[in-house]
């Protein structure tokens, strides 16, 4: 496979610093969501793309998926995956592109990264999912591979797909592998105890999505590009089909764009 040579510009005082840098994309989807993200990163910065190919895929249902997770964690197995064709050596970028199952990347992913040393590279975690999980899945990522150069990544839920383009061409500006003008996000207003409207938001926000049952506490409010941004703390309940599980505080990021209903962008556990 051809490698692909991307400009990287990074912003110095002295102006963009451009460099030459060979990029893969790797990732793995069930889906479709997170091969929408690769596809998009792949095209925007000109890279190499390859997937995680399983042997025996899962089957598209969520409940058979949970179950044969479960079977194969109680087993102490992971599953097969296809050979890989790129030789990720060869590179000195690497995304890496996973959805989020059970707090972290995907088992096909874990399996891909016991193959392979990602020493000494600069490694670009991006993931979907249904709440969040980008943070944990990244910690991970740093404790399987602690030679690589491990960015905080970018991740986005599968209900924000039409979001998706602009956030990562967004992203790859920020991080410096396509040219164009920086973000530069104002800092958070201080958390305070939430007001009647801002509890609304929240719960517009979180309503109807079934995994989270959970109420506002506190709050701190930011102006974006076009709208306003809120950092939720709130308290998750257990929900009515898991009583067992314990109450506990998270984090609920909740976008307000102007015009249009409250849509929450990420949760952290
Ligand atoms: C077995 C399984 C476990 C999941 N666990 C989580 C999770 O812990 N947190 C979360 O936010 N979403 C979770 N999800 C939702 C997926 O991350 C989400 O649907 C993702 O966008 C799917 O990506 P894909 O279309 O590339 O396969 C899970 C989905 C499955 C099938």
């Amino acid at each position: 496979m051809l490698a692909a040579t991307v400009v990287a510009m990074t912003a110095a005082c002295s102006g963009p610093k451009e460099e030459a840098q060979k990029v893969l994309v790797v990732y793995y989807s069930q889906l479709g969501h997170t091969k929408a993200v690769a596809d998009e990163i792949a095209a925007r910065t000109g890279a190499d793309i390859e997937e995680i190919a399983m042997v025996n895929p899962y089957d598209t249902s969520f409940g058979a998926t949970i179950e044969r997770c479960m079977q194969d964690r109680e087993e102490g197995v992971l599953p097969e995956i296809q050979p890989f064709a790129a030789n990720v050596a060869d590179y000195d970028v690497v995304f890496i592109g996973f959805p989020v199952w059970f707090g972290t990347y995907a088992p096909p992913v874990t399996k891909w990264l016991e193959g392979v040393d990602l020493g000494g590279k600069k490694v670009v975690p991006f993931c979907t999912f249904g709440s969040g999980g980008l943070e944990s899945s990244v910690a991970d990522l740093r404790k399987c591979q602690p030679n690589a150069d491990i960015l905080d990544g970018y991740g986005v839920r599968a209900a924000r797909m039409d979001a998706m383009p602009k956030e990562v061409e967004q992203y790859l500006i920020d991080a410096g592998f396509v040219d164009g003008e920086h973000s530069v996000a104002e800092p958070w207003g201080e958390q305070h105890e939430v007001s009647a409207d801002e509890a609304a938001v929240f719960d517009a926000a979180v309503d109807g999505y079934p995994m989270l049952n959970a109420k506002a506490k506190a709050v701190a409010v930011r102006t974006v590009v076009d709208g306003t941004e809120y950092l939720f703390t709130a308290v998750n309940m257990p929900r009515e089909d898991r009583p067992d599980q314990a109450p506990a505080e998270i984090q609920v990021f909740v976008i307000v764009a102007d015009g249009q209903a409250p849509v929450f962008t990420r949760v952290v556990r």
